[in-house]
């Protein structure tokens, strides 16, 4: 897999945005000449090259070239891509992870993450807390803790807005952590379980310890991390309190994610 560079390089980046600049003030002077009616020939004007590099300003997406679809471990570069867009839409203040490994998660989170938001990511190998030095964020801090040992104060006393479970997919250990970070959330706080869904296609000979077939059948779907299917399913039949919402597939590759919310009062009118 390749490395993540932490700090592009400025010089060339700088130089294709010259390159482009008379582009991009063709684009806002046409922008301002052209009618909403004739909006066929904004769509015409949106495959400039300029529009290109507004996206990716706005939207800076080129580190999920370290990221993988057929890939196990760290989140799927498809799931990479909705924990961004969900990140940009609700914009958490605060987010916890647990299970940094590599950084993939982490890095994706931060990038789409405001100026005012913290990542706390937790996780109890060496190699990730190597590689966690690496990250020049000041909106990011690496936990040295398991899971389970998590403290309110760890998180500078800030309500938690979103939630990550990646880190020892062991259905005892996420309840007890669940318990501590449940009295931290705030209302409408996500809490999101990766590793929910089942394998489907070809797995080219990957498996996990604990993984097996449904019923035996290869057809029916590998699940991969068992003990995160019985954690979510614990939730649901013994916290009444939370809404689920599973993000799987059956057609594709995919890992999965469960997404969780307090089931609190209506929305109010
Ligand atoms: C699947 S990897 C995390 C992948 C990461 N979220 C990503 O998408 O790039 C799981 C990580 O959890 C860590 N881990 C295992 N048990 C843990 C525990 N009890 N507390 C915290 N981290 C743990 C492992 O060291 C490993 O780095």
């Amino acid at each position: 897999m390749r490395r993540f560079r932490i700090r592009s390089g400025g010089v060339a980046r700088s130089l294709v945005e010259v390159a482009y600049r008379p582009l991009l003030v063709t684009k806002s002077f046409m922008n301002k000449i052209v009618s909403p009616a004739q909006s066929w020939i904004r769509l015409a004007i949106d495959s400039l090259p300029s529009d290109l590099l507004v996206l990716r300003k706005t939207y800076p997406l080129g580190h999920l070239m370290c990221f993988q679809d057929y890939v196990a471990g760290p989140i799927q570069r498809d799931e990479a891509l909705l924990l961004y867009a969900l990140v940009k839409t609700v914009d958490p203040k605060t987010i916890v992870e647990f299970g940094f490994d590599r950084g993939h998660s982490a890095i994706n989170f931060l990038k789409a993450m405001s100026s005012g938001s913290r990542l706390y990511s937790y996780d109890i190998s060496d190699v990730s807390m190597r590689l966690s030095r690496k990250i020049h964020d000041k909106r990011f801090r690496f936990i040295f803790k398991s899971q389970t040992d998590f403290e309110y104060s760890d998180v500078d006393n800030r309500l938690v807005d979103l939630v990550f479970f990646d880190a020892s997919h062991d259905f005892h250990l996420n309840v007890a952590t669940f318990e501590k970070v449940k009295r931290c959330l705030s209302e409408r706080a996500l809490i999101i379980v990766h590793d929910t869904g089942a394998w489907y296609g070809k797995l080219k000979g990957l498996r996990t310890p604990e993984g097996y077939f449904v019923d035996g059948k290869a057809r029916a779907g590998y699940i991969h991390r068992p003990d995160e299917r019985r954690f979510v399913n614990y939730i649901r039949a013994n916290m009444e309190g939370f809404d689920q919402i599973h993000l799987h597939s059956t057609s594709k590759f995919r890992h999965g994610l469960t997404v969780l919310q307090r089931n609190v009062d209506a929305l109010p009118l």
